[in-house]
């Protein structure tokens, strides 16, 4: 699952990637001694319908789940479930780990930032994130590989954000994973930057292993995944960090068998210095703002007119991609023509903090390296113009 953006639960398929060994392999454990507990079950909580990573059915478990079972054994308890429809949320961890109904949830993001110290985690024993994926032989490598492609992102994810302000790659917004792998599929584009454990797992089952998928890394695109358990949990969270190393080549064939991406996952750092138009750092931008100011001077066009022109022009060019083109958006929450309407005399200054700040945690980057102020008022002259009471 995604700590950091739309917020945990969102999805329950933002669960486990890639499998990078975490934890120390190959070393063992000496078999702890027996005591009283023993006998109890290990109580798993686990999704019923979500594979790759967990499911009720006992010819295909999933990866959590068998990671679950191979625990127990090694723990010598036998195992139990407590099955919860949509495993993710905070609501489900409170529900069900936190209100006792089970010993452990595994696959939560190892963070406190996650339910702060009312849950507590094992070591990590493996790294989830976005990957790439791409016909084989065509893996792009990195995000100089993607220039000129058409590359498909889900809304309000994290590739989405990185690739937003560059110009020289073409996003394909789909909304889920499984809609990405069709995009490639049906030659509407050319790589799809998706969550990977459900590529991987449609690879496998869905497209015959026909793509190459790579993991990245990068801030939000990567990150540890642990096994959960309430606070009070301490002892048992100790005995299984204790055998977790001994099942960590166990935990690598989990992975393959459930077509997660492993392997060493590409960097994504800062975006690099050589973007185009309009997506540099403040002073290239600034410049080529300034050529464009220079360059429409001395146009006859009445001022204001000439600021709504550039505004659209921005607009359209960076914002239209998730708002979209001419601010004609049907989904209500980001139809920027709804800003009068929605805030009235606050519009401006909602608009302002808005586009200098995002609001990162909901899908929405922060531009005030990318754009002067200057810009943000032409955009806001555009937006002006085409504000509305409804958005049908
Ligand atoms: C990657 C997708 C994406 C891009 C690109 C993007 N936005 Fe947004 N924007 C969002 C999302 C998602 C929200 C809604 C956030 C929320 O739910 O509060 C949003 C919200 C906003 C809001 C506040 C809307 C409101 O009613 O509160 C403004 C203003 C805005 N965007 C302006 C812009 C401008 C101007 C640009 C281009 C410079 C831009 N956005 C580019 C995704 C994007």
């Amino acid at each position: 699952m995604r700590p950091n953006h739309s917020g945990i639960g969102a999805s329950r398929h933002r669960a486990i990637a890639g499998l990078l060994a975490c934890a120390a392999a190959a070393l063992i454990v000496p078999a702890s001694p027996l005591r009283a507990d023993e006998a109890q079950p290990f109580r798993l909580c686990a999704d019923p319908t979500n594979l790759p990573f967990s499911s009720d059915s006992p010819s295909k478990p999933g990866f959590y789940v068998e990671i679950g079972q191979a625990l127990a054994q090694a723990l010598g308890r036998p195992i139990a479930y407590d099955w919860y429809k949509s495993y993710f949320g905070k609501r489900t961890v409170r529900v069900t780990l936190l209100g006792k109904q089970c010993d452990a949830m595994i696959g939560l993001p190892r963070s406190e930032d996650f339910m702060g110290p009312a849950v507590i985690f094992s070591n990590a024993f493996a790294k989830e994130g976005y990957a790439l994926v791409a016909a084989k032989g065509q893996a792009p490598g990195g995000i100089d590989g993607l220039k000129g492609k058409r590359v498909a992102v889900q809304f309000a994810s994290t590739p989405q954000n990185l690739l937003a302000s560059r110009d020289d790659i073409q996003k394909v917004t789909v909304l889920s994973p499984e809609e990405g792998m069709q995009a490639l599929d049906q030659g509407r584009a050319d790589v799809a930057f998706i969550w990977g454990p459900v590529a991987g797992w449609l690879n496998k089952t869905s497209y015959n292993d026909r793509y190459q998928i790579e993991l990245t890394e990068g801030e939000g695109l990567l990150w540890d995944t642990a096994i959960g358990f309430a606070k009070t949990s301490t002892e048992l969270r100790d005995r299984v960090d204790a055998v977790l190393p001994q099942l960590q080549s166990t935990i690598g064939e989990l992975a393959v068998k459930y077509g997660l991406p492993t392997g060493e996952p590409v960097r994504f750092g800062a975006m690099p210095a050589t973007i185009t138009t309009g997506t540099g750092t403040g002073a290239g931008v600034a410049q080529v703002a300034n050529v464009v100011a220079t360059e429409t001077k001395g146009d006859a066009v009445a001022p204001g007119t000439e600021a709504i022109g550039a505004g659209k022009e921005i607009f359209n060019g960076t914002c239209a991609h998730c708002h979209g083109p001419d601010a004609i958006q049907s989904e209500r929450k980001i139809d920027l023509r709804l800003l009068r309407h929605r805030y009235g005399d606050e519009m401006r200054d909602k608009f302002w903090t808005t586009v200098h700040e995002g609001r990162p945690t909901k899908g929405m980057p922060a531009w005030k390296e990318v754009y002067t102020d200057d810009q943000f008022d032409s955009i806001y002259s555009f937006l002006l113009t085409v504000q509305s009471e409804s958005n049908d």
